[in-house]
Order: C-alpha cells, then structure tokens, then sequence
C-alpha cells in the first residue's frame, strides 16, 4: 500500500523520530488515534484502516476535511496553482492578511482556506505556524522566489486513503478527542511540548501551559485503566518525568529544527512514554 507524508511542515513534526515511535507503538490494536495530530508523521506512516485524528487548529483540520472531500479537493489544489504562479513577498502578505477582516474571512470558501493554510506553510519562514492573540498568522515571508505548495501524487494518494478507510476526523480538544476510546484503542499523544526553558510552542490562539500537561496527565491515566494502549512524546523535563513516573519512559535524542531562536536549534532529550511493555525489535 502507498502511504501518505505530511503535506505541511508542523513545529514537534516526528519525521526525526518516527523509528522510534513505530518501534514502541503496539503491533496490534483496534482504533488508532491521535489527537494532537499535526503534520501527522506517525498517523502516515501506520496509515491504520480505523482512526480518529484530531488538533485543535481549525486552519488545519480544514486541509485534511478538503483533502478528503473530491469537489473541495479539485478546487484546493487549482487554487494552489494559483498561488504558485502568483507568488511573490507582495502576493503573500496579501493571502497572509486574509484574516484581517473576520467577518470575510468565516465567509471564505474552505478550499480557499486550506489553499491559504498550505500556501502560508510552504511560503513562510521555516514552516512556522504562529498566531497572535487576536488569531491572525503573523510569520513573516521566507524570501524565496519560488514556492513548490504540493506533491500531487501525496495529496492522492492521502485523498484515497481518508476515502477508503474509516477515518473520523475532529476538531475540538484532545480530551474531547478520545472520549470514545475503547479497550484495546491505541493512543498517541503528541502535545504541544514542556519547556523547562523558554521556547517556541504557541500552536493555536490558546497555549498549552503546565496546568494542560497535567490534565492530559490525568486524561493518559483514565485510558490506561480503560485497557487503551497508550503513548505519549515530550520533552524530557521534571514535570513530564513526575507525571508518568508510574509508566514506562524511554528517553531518545531527537534533532529540533523548529526554534523561534535559531541558536537554540540542536539535540534535546525527549521521552517516549507507554502504558505497556514493548521489546525493542
Ligand atoms: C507537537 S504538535 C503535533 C505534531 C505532530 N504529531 C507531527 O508529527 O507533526 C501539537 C499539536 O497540538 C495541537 N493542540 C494544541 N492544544 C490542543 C488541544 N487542547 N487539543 C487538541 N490539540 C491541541 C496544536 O494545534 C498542534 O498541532
């Protein structure tokens, strides 16, 4: 089976880390889920028949609803064309600026929207997806004179993919998310990360501080009684380490290129953490 790639570069994306996850995410289970998805690095690459995926960021989840849909889909992708063959430091700030006017903005067609998402991703500097307290992207032009939105053949065969399987796709909050999941689900959370230092992890409008670290904290233990497989990423930090101080926690070396501070860039210690023992194959 051909299996998708993230079609947008997210901050936390796992493509670093993705051996990782695989070789301690269960080898059987009945519905996947993931509800922090992101770029969707793992959900690609096990490309399970059953799962919900879910982020709270609503410019997101639009693309994969239009990725899934075939009228929305055409149109997403001839509009990217568009922006392709418009492209210049001018042109983006006018498509960055779209969500100035709130009002015209909500009554802007979703193909537009997700063509904006994924042109804004492709054209900005480094991939950031940043918002201020009023919701509105703010990071500014990457510079480069060409822009190269989409792999056709991806988004193809990620458009199959949603259509042919049983995929749900949610926007709401994580908790929410996985309110369904059953014994024997697998869970893979990827939150936003704990810093113990000052970096760069303003997702969507709402942070995501300490006080939701410990309530995913409280959420990842109920769906471990439940008998849901459950795993989780982060960074390795006293915080994370006294939450699941009672699971399984592997610490791995992963490489960050996302970092507000371009100096900061370089190896972090993050933690894999699981509420069932899995040999290292
Ligand atoms: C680390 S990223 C996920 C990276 C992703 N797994 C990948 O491989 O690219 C965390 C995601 O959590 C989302 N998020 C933040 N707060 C959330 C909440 N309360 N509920 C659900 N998603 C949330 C953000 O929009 C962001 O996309």
């Amino acid at each position: 089976m051909l299996k998708g790639k993230p079609f947008v570069k997210w901050a936390g994306g796992k493509r670093q880390i993705i051996d990782k996850l695989k070789m301690y995410a269960p080898d059987e289970y009945n519905t996947y889920y993931e509800p922090f998805v992101g770029g969707g690095a793992l959900f690609f690459e096990l490309s399970p028949k059953v799962a919900v995926i879910n982020d709270y960021n609503e410019e997101l989840m639009n693309v994969f609803y239009c990725i899934k849909d075939e009228t929305k889909f055409n149109k997403m992708c001839k509009e990217l064309n568009h922006h392709e063959a418009n492209h210049s430091e001018e042109y983006y700030y006018e498509i960055r600026n779209k969500d100035r006017d709130k009002s015209k903005f909500k009554k802007m067609p979703d193909y537009k929207r997700s063509a904006r998402t994924i042109y804004l991703n492709k054209a900005c500097f480094n991939g950031l997806y940043r918002v201020n307290s009023k919701n509105e992207f703010n990071v500014p032009f990457n510079r480069k004179a060409k822009v190269n939105t989409y792999d056709a053949q991806n988004l193809g065969i990620i458009h199959s993919y949603l259509n042919f399987n049983d995929i749900k796709l949610l926007n709401t909050d994580f908790e929410e998310a996985v309110k369904d999941a059953k014994k024997g689900d697998f869970i893979y959370f990827d939150p936003p990360y704990d810093t113990e230092t000052l970096i760069f992890n303003s997702y969507t409008e709402n942070g995501f501080g300490k006080e939701e670290q410990i309530r995913l904290a409280k959420v990842y233990s109920e769906l471990a009684n439940r008998g849901c497989y459950v795993m989780l990423s982060n960074h390795n930090t006293k915080l994370i380490k006294d939450l699941y101080s009672e699971y399984n926690i592997y610490v791995i070396e992963a490489k960050r290129n996302i970092n507000s501070n371009g100096k900061k860039r370089g190896k972090v210690e993050e933690v894999i953490i699981t509420n069932y023992e899995k040999s290292k194959k």
